[in-house]
Parts: C-alpha cells; sequence; structure tokens
C-alpha cells in the first residue's frame, strides 16, 4: 500500500455510500435518531462514519482488516516496527506503555515533572517511581527535560528499573539529547518510553528535534491529535520491538480501551497520517518560516521577548521547535495570566498556556499570516499600553523542591485510610495528595512521600511569594491529607 492511500477512511466511506440498513449500534442510525438540531450542526457526513466495529470495519482490538492496513501504513511512516492507534489520547498510550514494562514493585526512572497520565500508570501498575529532577530555567520559569547525566547516574543507582521515561519534546518544545539517551539507557537493558505528546511532526521535518522512534526509542505515545492534524483524542503508540513486546503492548492497550472505538477519530489518524507523509515536510518548511516570521517580529517589540535558538547549549536543551512561541511578558509589568485574559477580552485571541513569566502560543499546519498578524499586532497594541506602567513584575525566584523520601509505593498510599490534619503539624507523616507548584510545574509531594520540614518550607515561601501551589483539596492548603496512623491502645 502507499502514503498516498486512507484504507480505513477508505473503506469507511465506501460502506457509508452503500448505505446498508443498520440493526446495530450506535442506535442514532446515520443521525435519523440524534437531537435535530445537533444533526444539522455536525453534518449528516460525519453521522454516516461514527460506525462500529462490525465485520467489514474491522475491530481495533484484534485488527485484521481496514484498521491494520491504516497502523502498518502508519509504522511505515513513523519509522516504528508496529504502530497502535489510541482513541484514549496520549494519555491512555502512556499508561499502557508504563503498564507494558512495569509491574507492582518494580521500578521506573521519571522526570519529577511528569504528566498526571504517568502518575495514574505508576498508581495502577503498583510500579515505584524513581525520579529524576528536570532542569529548571530559572529565567523563564520553565522546566526543560533531563539530562544525559542524570540519566547516568540515576540507572548506575538503579540498573534494575524496567524502564526510562523521557518526556521529549517538552510542551515547550525544548528536546534533551535524546539518541544519547537512549544509548545510555539501552546499555543497561532499559527500554526508553517517550511522552512524545508535543512533538508529532519532528519526525516528518529534519530541521526539528530528532523523533523518538529516530533516536532509537523503545516506545512512544504521541499525540497526532496535538500537533498532526487529527481529531481530538486521538493519539499512537509507535513500538520499535526487542526490549520490549508489540503483542504485549497490543494487549494491554486493549485491556484499557473502550469496546466501543470511535471510528471517526480512528479515520482522522489515517487521514492525518497520510497528509504527514506525503506532504509534512512541506507543509511544516510553512509552519517554521511562518512561526521565525512572527518570533522576529515580535522580538522587535519593546519588553516582549520571544526565545529562540539562544535557549540551547545547556546540558538539557539540546535542540529545540521552533514552531512553540515562548512569549516572555514579565518585562511588561504584567503576568502571562493577565496577557492570557487581555488577549482574550480585546482581540478574541486564545492562548496555549499561560504562567507566571510567559505565554505560549503553538503555529502549525493550520495558521497563516492573517493569525500571525493579529497576534503580533495585539501584542504591539498591549506593549503600548504598558509603556507608562509603574513597576515590572518583582521576579520571583523559582525554586528547585528538595524530592522527599517514598515510604509508600502511590499506589499504597492511594488505596490507604486517610486523615486530615493542619499543614503546620504534618512533618513526619505520609502525604495521600499531589501539591503542586506553577512555575516550574514539578510536584513538591506525590502520594506515599515523607512529608519534610524543608517542603513545608517551600510550600510557604511559594505561597508568600504568591506562586499558584495546586493539588490539595483545601484551596488554601491549611489542612492536608495524609495516611492515617493509629495510635497504640494503651
Ligand atoms: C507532556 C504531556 N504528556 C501527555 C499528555 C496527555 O495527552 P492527551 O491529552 O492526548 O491525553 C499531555 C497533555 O497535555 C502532555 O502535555
Amino acid at each position: 500500500m502507499s502514503q498516498n492511500q486512507t484504507p480505513l477512511f477508505s473503506g469507511l466511506v465506501e460502506h457509508a455510500k452503500k448505505n446498508p440498513i443498520q440493526f446495530h449500534i450506535p442506535g442514532h442510525k446515520k443521525g435519523a435518531g440524534i437531537d435535530p438540531e445537533f444533526r444539522q450542526f455536525i453534518g449528516d457526513n460525519a453521522l454516516s462514519i461514527d460506525l462500529i466495529n462490525i465485520g467489514p470495519l474491522d475491530d481495533l482490538h484484534q485488527p485484521k482488516g481496514i484498521i491494520k492496513q491504516a497502523q502498518d501504513l502508519a509504522a511505515e511512516a513513523f519509522g516504528a516496527d508496529r504502530t497502535f492507534f489510541s482513541v484514549q489520547g496520549t494519555s491512555g498510550a502512556i499508561i499502557a506503555m508504563v503498564m507494558a514494562v512495569c509491574g507492582p514493585g518494580e521500578k521506573i526512572i521519571v522526570p519529577r515533572n511528569v504528566h498526571k497520565s504517568v502518575m495514574s500508570a505508576i498508581v495502577f501498575s503498583g510500579s515505584i517511581p524513581v525520579f529524576i529532577h528536570p532542569e529548571i530555567d530559572t529565567d523563564l520559569g520553565i522546566s526543560h527535560g533531563i539530562t544525559t547525566e542524570s540519566v547516568e547516574r540515576a540507572l548506575e543507582q538503579h540498573p534494575d528499573a524496567k524502564g526510562l521515561l523521557v518526556i521529549n519534546p517538552t510542551y515547550f518544545g525544548i528536546s534533551a539529547d535524546l539518541k544519547k539517551i537512549v544509548e545510555i539507557a539501552h546499555s543497561y537493558k532499559v527500554p526508553v518510553l517517550v511522552d512524545e505528546a508535543h512533538g508529532v511532526h519532528i519526525h516528518f521535518h529534519d530541521e526539528l528535534p530528532l523523533s523518538a522512534m529516530q533516536a532509537g526509542a523503545d516506545m512512544a505515545a504521541t499525540s497526532v491529535h496535538k500537533l498532526g492534524g487529527s481529531m481530538t483524542q486521538s493519539s499512537i503508540l509507535n513500538v520499535k520491538e526487542g526490549l520490549v513486546s508489540a503483542k504485549h503492548v497490543q494487549s494491554i492497550l486493549s485491556m484499557l480501551t473502550t469496546t466501543s472505538t470511535s471510528y471517526l477519530l480512528l479515520a482522522s489518524l489515517d487521514v492525518a497520517r497520510k497528509q504527514l507523509a506525503t506532504k509534512g515536510k512541506e507543509l511544516i518548511d510553512n509552519t517554521i518560516q511562518l512561526a521565525q516570521s512572527i518570533r522576529r517580529r515580535i522580538n522587535e517589540i519593546d519588553q516582549i521577548h520571544c526565545i529562540g535558538e539562544e535557549i540551547l547549549g545547556s546540558k538539557a536543551t539540546f535542540d529545540y521547535d521552533p514552531t512553540k512561541l515562548i512569549i516572555s511578558v514579565k518585562e511588561l509589568g504584567l503576568t502571562g495570566y493577565e496577557v492570557e485574559k487581555w488577549l482574550r477580552e480585546k482581540h478574541n485571541i486564545e492562548v496555549e498556556l499561560s504562567d507566571l513569566y510567559n505565554i505560549l502560543c503553538i503555529i502549525t499546519l493550520g495558521d497563516t499570516e492573517v493569525e500571525a498578524n493579529i497576534l503580533v499586532n495585539a501584542l504591539k497594541e498591549l506593549a503600548d499600553e504598558c509603556k507608562h506602567r509603574p513597576g515590572k513584575i518583582e521576579p520571583v525566584e523559582v525554586l528547585l523542591p528538595e524530592i522527599p523520601v517514598l515510604a509508600l509505593t502511590p499506589r499504597d498510599a492511594f488505596y490507604a485510610e486517610t486523615e486530615v490534619i493542619p499543614l503546620d503539624e504534618s512533618e513526619g507523616r505520609i502525604i495521600a495528595e499531589f501539591i503542586m507548584v506553577y512555575p516550574p510545574g514539578i510536584p513538591i509531594f506525590i502520594p506515599g512521600e515523607i512529608i519534610t520540614m524543608e517542603n513545608l518550607h517551600y510550600i510557604r515561601k511559594n505561597l508568600e511569594a504568591g506562586l499558584p501551589v495546586q493539588g490539595p483539596e483545601d484551596d488554601e492548603i491549611k489542612t492536608i491529607h495524609v495516611i492515617k496512623e493509629y495510635k497504640a491502645i494503651k
């Protein structure tokens, strides 16, 4: 089959054209039974391929027909031995990756700033996380990836780890020396699992950082929906055979996946793969050029700075993706949150994220000069408005919390009986919830860790500095959940 073909999407369209009499789910029957207003809005075409795993349409759980063909084409396009489609986002693919290598009591090396799906996977699998601190950029107040040195140290101390998980590239588009990290891990026969949520496109352009498969990683959970043109919630899991078995990965993924898989999402993965494989280079060329021209224009505005290749050169900033616009606004005297709100209210612009110092805007295959001009002009207007503002926001020192000792696996802590106590009296107790500060987006505590005075101090300092401390049930963090302790009965 050629990369120009879309066996799954075309198979669905062919099937719908035959207009079969359907005595199967979904019960809306090509839209006839759905709310008319919704039907009119979403259109009959979409509803006609909202189908289910009947014979001609294959089954994601045991693909042998058009889904298998589509997955095989994706594997070829992404340089994988096997590609599995996920209708449960990259979160679903990440949980499957972790559970495929780790069981109860087994170690997995992970950066401290992992996405919540990794922590869910650690709870589900009963594994023991061995944390590595990511590198912190104190100027931008963001965390980057992990360094080759920290991977080396972690593996020296834990050669029995069952896997190493790497976030590459980061949300902000920064990537580590993934090839070297893979070489180090493989010298210990430890498989490398890549959270590639923000890097589907990098495989298709050689000016972008190396993709997980190009770097020789064993698995990668890749959000096609984020930057690759498929529909929200559709992702892929790429696998290289050797240290992991694709068959085992498939059965874990199947255990975690709905039996009613959305064919709209699956078909959108098929067409996104075709577009990336056949036109990706050209489309991404345009995207990079557009992003670089926006970057240049933003950098002409006083007191607004769009980060570029000057960020490279530290141990964790090996390469970067220029389509991510990290826009530092702290010199305006405004926080990123305030700029996000201003752009929404004044210009109907929605950014990808904001934090204390920055906003992040992503430029993709879907953008043109029109959107670029609107953003640049809005930022110019904002800078003019801020010219006469007294004072700047005082830079807040971004500190790195000490990683506490893990007394219970996150799974045991999750299932343990808990009680609520005042934060000030919690030293020495085992915490049962997450506490996180953003920036730099690193958990101070995860369930199962022993609360230390230093970490309590760190929380207080962040609260005093006005940084949002997130996670605990009590928003003000006067009280926290800890594992219940039973006193001896006299
Ligand atoms: C670093 C990272 N990993 C994983 C995910 C999960 O991806 P999804 O939303 O497709 O489940 C995200 C989502 O934002 C993410 O930022």
